[in-house]
C-alpha cells in the first residue's frame, strides 16, 4: 500500500486560523500532510523559519498525521526529493485562484508528474491573510480571532522588540 503524503507549502509569516482550516481539511484527504515553511530571506519575514515552524507545530499538535518541515529553492525539487504525492494550497477567493492557477501551471511545466489540490477556505477566514494580521498587530489591534493564542503572543513579542 502506498502512503499518500502531501505537502502544504507556504511562507506562514505567521500561520493563521485560515491556514489551520486548510490543514484540518487536507489532513482528512491524505495519510500524511507536511506543512512546509519556505525559507526565503528576500521576503524580510517577521519571524525566522524555526519560530514559524514552532508556531505551526503548536497549532497543529492535536492533528495526528500532520508534520512540520521547511524547504529552500524550488518547490518541484523538494516535491521530488521527498516523494510527495500532491501539493495542497488554500484558496480564499477569485484573486487567490488566479494566482494559484498560474503557480500550479508553472510548477506542472517544471514537473509534469506534480499534482495539485486547491482547498477552499471556510468563508469565515476568507479575508484573513498573514500580512493583514501583521498590519492589525502593528497598529495595536486584537488579532485573537485570526490567529492561535501562541501566534498572538509571538506577534506581541515582535512588536515590543
Ligand atoms: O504563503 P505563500 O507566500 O503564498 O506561498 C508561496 C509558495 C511558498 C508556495 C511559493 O512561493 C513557492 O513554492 N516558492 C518556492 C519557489 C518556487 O518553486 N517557485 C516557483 C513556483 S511559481
Amino acid at each position: 500500500m502506498t502512503m499518500r503524503k502531501a505537502v502544504y507549502p507556504g511562507t506562514f509569516d505567521p500561520f493563521t486560523r485560515g491556514h489551520l482550516d486548510v490543514v484540518v481539511q487536507a489532513a482528512t484527504l491524505f495519510d500524511e500532510l507536511v506543512v512546509s515553511v519556505l525559507h526565503n530571506p528576500n521576503k524580510r519575514p517577521w519571524f525566522d523559519v524555526a519560530t514559524r515552524m514552532d508556531l505551526i507545530r503548536d497549532a497543529v499538535s492535536s492533528i495526528e498525521n500532520v508534520r512540520v518541515d521547511s524547504f529552500e529553492g524550488l518547490l518541484v525539487d523538494y516535491y521530488r526529493r521527498e516523494s510527495f504525492a500532491c501539493v495542497v494550497r488554500g484558496v480564499r477567493n477569485e484573486l487567490d485562484f488566479q494566482a494559484e492557477l498560474a503557480m500550479a501551471h508553472v510548477n506542472r511545466s517544471l514537473a509534469e508528474d506534480l499534482r495539485v489540490v486547491f482547498i477552499p477556505t471556510s468563508s469565515v477566514y476568507g479575508f484573513v491573510s498573514s500580512s493583514l494580521v501583521k498590519d492589525v498587530a502593528m497598529h495595536g489591534g486584537d488579532v485573537s480571532q485570526f490567529v492561535t493564542p501562541r501566534v498572538a503572543k509571538a506577534l506581541l513579542e515582535h512588536m515590543s522588540r
